[in-house]
């Protein structure tokens, strides 16, 4: 399935906002929601339709609703909470399922501490978010946890990713589509994605 860069101005634009060290918060949030709408307007270009005839004001009219599969979007705590709601601006009927990871300090593996997932989720399309895409250890191990529960049809947006973490989603979960704003250099030793954008939770929700 890979990785996309979804290489659009508006796109590039408003990354290059966020990208700004001194961005307000309240900015830095508007724009989080602005380019996820225009990431899920990419990552949905193959929900299936179906025909349906209408009655419209000059009679019957042959139109298209999306069919099957209902969504879920799933934001990884804490910093997916920011891409939520650029996701439900397209999706109003979308659930939304949290999933909380903590670091373990010894292992810097990632560890669960919340879940809440809809009972039907194996009915549905997920759509994983979280802004920086670093390791891919966090990304991973929710795709685990949502196959684990049933759900099969996943996909998964962010702002920025970096090499490794697209490298560790590949081995794990080479099923899953990635949209991303962007494709970064590195990590640093901190796992930081350079460029970047720094803390995204910090920034999204101006607890720097
Ligand atoms: N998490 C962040 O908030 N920023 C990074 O660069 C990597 C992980």
């Amino acid at each position: 399935m890979g990785f996309h860069v979804v290489d659009h101005p508006l796109i590039r634009h408003k990354l290059g906002l966020l990208r700004e060290v001194d961005t307000a918060t309240s900015k830095f949030r508007a724009l989080t929601r602005e380019i996820t709408n225009l990431l899920t307007y990419e990552a949905t270009h193959d929900m299936p339709l179906v025909p349906e005839c209408i009655t419209g004001w000059a009679g019957p009219v042959q139109v298209e609703r999306l069919q099957g599969k209902k969504v879920v979007v799933v934001p990884i705590l804490r910093a997916g909470i920011g891409m939520m709601q650029g996701v439900l601006d397209l999706i109003p009927s979308a659930r939304v399922n949290v999933v909380g990871l903590y670091r373990n300090e010894t292992t810097f593996e990632p560890v669960e501490y919340y879940k809440k997932f809809n009972p039907d989720i194996m009915d549905r399309t997920a759509i994983i978010v979280d802004p920086m895409l670093a390791t891919g250890h966090s990304m991973a191990v929710t795709a685990d946890m949502l196959k684990q529960n049933g759900c099969a049809s996943i996909k998964a947006i962010c702002l920025v990713a970096a090499p490794e973490g697209v490298a560790e989603m590949n081995r794990r979960h080479s099923d899953i589509a990635i949209y991303s704003a962007s494709l970064d250099d590195r990590l640093n030793e901190n796992a930081y994605i350079l460029p970047g954008l720094g803390d995204a939770g910090d920034r999204l929700f101006g607890t720097r």
